[in-house]
């Protein structure tokens, strides 16, 4: 790949953590031809510093690494101020002649990882000041969150899209570059098992769980204004619910499989006033005590409001109004502090029509397909077969396939995905605007009622549980339970 990789927000957590250890792997497999990155933030720093900053961020992730200085030689460094007219001029000059140095055919590539309120400003003198007007392509890679509601996401869009068509904006979900949520679609459509049970006549309901055992951190400020429903249901929890419940499409090209996607979320059901309680449930942590450490409870973090109002977990049931999905609900659940870090998909088949060992010692249990995201990367289906030996017990199996078992390798980053996918020009793993604008105005309903109503039993989980007990009735009033994810 050859391109110009240009960084806001050079100094910042996400650059350091994510970035510079996957620009390292792509180096590192040979999938950097030619390139160079340009680090650009506030601080006042210089080229030979920053490269310092970027080895010390590489090696902390990886470990030694043969390669580090021929890598780090391709990074430089412009201290920087968003909104002033002149900063994107010496920008220019210095891209325009490394472009030239490295012979990047005019290929850029701005990556916005910093805070999002400079979002638009930035997109915005990205044009007025030429630094889009390259021969090759341009494009912009925006972190979350991409707005704060559907009328902040809509103003910024018009910015962005004032110097960046559609095709050239990368909206970055991370959990879209994670291995086994891109497997979903693979499980679903090369399955000659699966698909056709894959609707209401064979499924009862599906379980989305995504829990944290870490608190809000150094956030809190961030935190405060957005909550699990916005960092974490608008787009990742979403993301998921669309993948499993879309149609298959006809191919595998981008615009297909997204518009496939914004098809589900145009069948949402609305829920809004009185019903958000009913399909919704809110939480937020109190002290307790994860994974044998105690910990202080939200409102108790630093930069939290005494009495805070945000919730830190969220559980809802999620209709889909389509011929496919008509009467099965998708539970979906997230928090933090929660007792443990994992994330899971649970797909529950209907029960048999009669069952004929029931005179075992126990009920069948039902079929699941169990996908794992993470921490373990894998599929697990649950079956009933004879016990053996026994007489004619049926008891449950579990036929399981794990990521690192067979390729003996952990899977790459996310981030590592995703930037290829950037350089390659291939969008698919990033969301469209209208899948954001559904997402928004489908969320915005539920926070209207959170926001106008004080949860005066906050907080109403200790750390360290599954969350609120009223989880557990949001399944139990439709028959069903939560499966465990450990
Ligand atoms: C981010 C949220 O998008 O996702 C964080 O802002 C959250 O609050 C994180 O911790 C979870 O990501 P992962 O990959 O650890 O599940």
């Amino acid at each position: 790949m050859t391109s110009l990789i240009m960084i806001f927000g050079a100094t910042g957590d996400l650059a350091k953590r994510k970035l510079f250890p996957s620009l390292y792997r792509l180096f590192e497999k040979g999938k950097l031809n030619k390139f160079a990155v340009v680090g650009v933030a506030r601080r006042s720093l210089s080229t030979e510093e920053f490269q310092h900053s970027v080895k010390d961020s590489v090696l902390s992730a990886l470990g030694k690494k043969d390669r580090i200085d021929e890598f780090i030689s391709h990074f430089y460094y412009q201290s920087h101020d968003v909104s002033d007219s002149n900063s994107y001029a010496m920008l220019k000059n210095l891209a325009d002649e490394i472009d030239e140095r490295y012979q990047l055919e005019g290929n850029r590539i701005f990556y916005l990882a910093m805070a999002p309120e400079f979002f638009g400003t930035i997109a915005l003198h990205l044009k007025s000041d030429k630094l889009t007007e390259v021969k090759g392509y341009k494009r912009l890679v925006i972190e979350k969150p991409f707005g704060h509601d559907l009328a902040s996401a809509i103003e910024l869009n018009k910015q962005i899209r004032s110097a960046f068509l559609e095709k050239e904006v990368y909206r970055i979900d991370h959990y879209l570059g994670k291995e086994m949520v891109r497997n979903i679609e693979v499980i679903r459509f090369a399955n000659a098992i699966f698909e056709p049970l894959w609707n209401n006549r064979y499924i009862s309901n599906i379980q989305i769980t995504s829990s944290e055992v870490l608190g809000v951190e150094e956030r809190g400020r961030y935190y405060e204004t957005s909550g699990a429903l916005r960092d974490m249901l608008q787009n990742h929890m979403m993301q998921m619910v669309a993948l499993l419940a879309m149609e298959p499409p006809i191919n595998l090209s981008t615009d297909e499989i997204r518009s496939e996607k914004v098809r589900v979320f145009r069948a949402l059901r609305t829920v809004e006033g009185e019903q958000v309680n009913e399909y919704f449930v809110r939480g937020q942590y109190g002290e307790g005590t994860v994974e044998d450490v105690q910990v202080p409870a939200y409102r108790e973090e630093t930069m939290v409001d005494k009495e805070s109002n945000t919730e830190t977990f969220v559980a809802g049931k999620i209709m889909i109004d389509n011929f496919r999905w008509a009467g099965v609900p998708f539970y979906i659940r997230t928090g933090k502090r929660m007792s443990t870090k994992s994330t899971k998909i649970v797909i529950q088949f209907k029960d048999i029509p009669m069952n004929l060992y029931y005179q075992t010692e126990k009920m069948l249990n039902p079929n699941l397909l169990v996908i794992h995201i993470q921490p373990e990367e894998g599929i697990t289906l649950h079956l009933n077969a004879k016990k053996a030996g026994g007489h004619l017990d049926a008891q449950e199996v579990k036929l399981s396939f794990a990521n690192t078992g067979i390729h003996a390798m952990n899977t790459p980053e996310g981030y590592e995905k995703l930037l290829l996918d950037c350089m390659r020009g291939d969008a698919t793993n990033f969301t469209h605007w209208d899948e954001v604008a559904y997402s928004w105005s489908f969320v915005d309903k539920i926070s209207a009622v959170w926001e106008s109503t004080k949860a005066d039993y906050f907080p109403n989980y200790q750390s360290g549980t599954m969350g609120p007990k009223e989880v557990d009735e949001l399944l139990e009033k439709d028959g069903y339970f939560w499966w465990p994810v450990t």
